[in-house]
């Protein structure tokens, strides 16, 4: 079958990369690499995990490609591991005309993008993602980077890659909890930008749970097309990017105020979307409607973890110390219906604690 075609235009020359989706195409990365690279000598990057899963078909799709395996997963995502990608690049004679093909989640795309970004100042990159999150979210947009000790991706560049082939096909061998995860920032975007894919996760939930590939190829390329339109609209975050981070003020807090360990992002993102829809209707933002539909649907995804323990006021106070203050004050982005957001900059740390507090946090 063909495969879903979304062009991205980034960078100063603004000139674009294909985003690639189809099922299997992970078979046929050859073809779709001669069109973006023609002749290249290609390395690629992966984790011992995901090459147990899916080596062999990348290995037969690409026989003369040499691969590096280096540790995925959040603690990984640090300068150590960036340097193990340089001694494998070098140990490889990697040249400008060396294309590297990164194989994995967000934290492999993020690392391994951030090592070509940076190595003989820029080799080509290829993403191929292998998660949800990674699908529709962070192999698109250029945003390369990893952790320091004292913050998550605080070290970085825009760099955007030659081309990002998705294969929702792969996603079968995520594991039910990582998967879910993933489909919270798919809600994220029917919530921003898009009322017909919000409808669409409401009728076929089952489908995409169960992993149907017919209900997940059209899904995936809906949130790859939202994600494509709003970084065009604003590449380097200074504007309207601002709206993908609907859910994410809570989030972030969270994950921060349990040191990472509790939630997995998108899980946080799942609780940052109800505080942030409690919070608007409290305002009378939202109507009863659009945040009973939010809510429903989140829950239908399953449980999330627990957050009575969580105190409301910690969390409300650790997003003072996010990105996402600008100047002292923070953005936050307001639902104001399905399809909607307005980003507001008078929220206080206590109405944010109410609305907390209004999805189960404790004082
Ligand atoms: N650059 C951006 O714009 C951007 C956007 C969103 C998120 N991110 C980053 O993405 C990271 C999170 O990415 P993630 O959620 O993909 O996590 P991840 O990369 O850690 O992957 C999660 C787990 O799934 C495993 N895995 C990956 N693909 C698999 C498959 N097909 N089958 C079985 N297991 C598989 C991995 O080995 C890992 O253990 C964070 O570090 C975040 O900062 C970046
Ligand atoms: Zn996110």
């Amino acid at each position: 079958m063909k495969p879903i075609a979304i062009r991205v235009r980034a960078g100063e020359t603004r000139s674009s990369y294909p985003i690639l989706i189809a099922h299997g195409l992970i078979d046929s990365l050859r073809a779709h690499l001669d069109t973006v690279a023609k002749g290249s000598r290609v390395l690629v990057i992966s984790s011992p995990r995901i090459w147990k899963l899916h080596g062999a078909r990348i290995a037969k799709a690409l026989p003369d490609a040499r691969h590096l395996l280096v540790a995925d997963g959040e603690r990984a995502k640090h300068l150590r591991t960036v340097s193990r990608v340089y001694d494998g690049l070098l140990a490889a004679k990697a040249d400008r005309q060396t294309v590297v093909v990164v194989v994995g989640g967000g934290v492999l795309g993020d690392l391994a993008g951030f090592a070509a970004a940076s190595f003989l100042r820029g080799l080509p990159l290829v993403h191929v993602p292998t998660t949800v999150v990674a699908q529709v979210d962070s192999a698109i947009g250029g945003k390369v980077g990893v952790n320091h000790a004292l913050g998550k991706n605080l070290i970085g560049a825009f760099y955007p890659p030659r081309a990002v082939l998705s294969d929702p096909g792969v996603l079968a061998t995520l594991s039910a909890r990582e998967f879910r995860a993933g489909l919270y920032e798919v809600i994220k975007y029917g919530v921003i930008e898009s009322p017909r894919l919000f409808a669409r996760l409401e009728a076929d939930l089952p489908r995409i749970l169960a992993r149907n590939i017919d209900t997940l190829v059209p899904v995936i390329a809906e949130c790859s097309k939202i994600k494509a339109r709003v970084v065009m609209a604003d590449e380097h975050e200074t504007g309207e990017r601002r709206i993908l981070n609907f859910g994410h003020t809570a989030g972030h807090a969270l994950e921060a105020i349990t040191n990472y360990r509790r939630f997995r992002h998108g899980e946080a993102v799942g609780v940052g979307m109800l505080a942030a829809a409690a919070l608007a209707h409290a305002r009378g933002a939202l109507s009863d409607d659009a945040r009973d539909r939010l809510f429903t649907l989140i829950e239908r995804l399953g449980a999330l973890p627990d957050v009575k323990d969580l105190s409301a006021a910690e969390c409300a106070a650790a997003t003072g110390r996010d990105k996402k203050v600008i100047r002292g004050t923070l953005h936050f982005v307001l639902p104001v219906k399905i399809g909607r957001t307005e980003i507001v900059t008078d929220v206080t740390p206590a109405e944010l604690t109410r609305a907390l507090r209004s999805i189960g946090l404790r004082k």
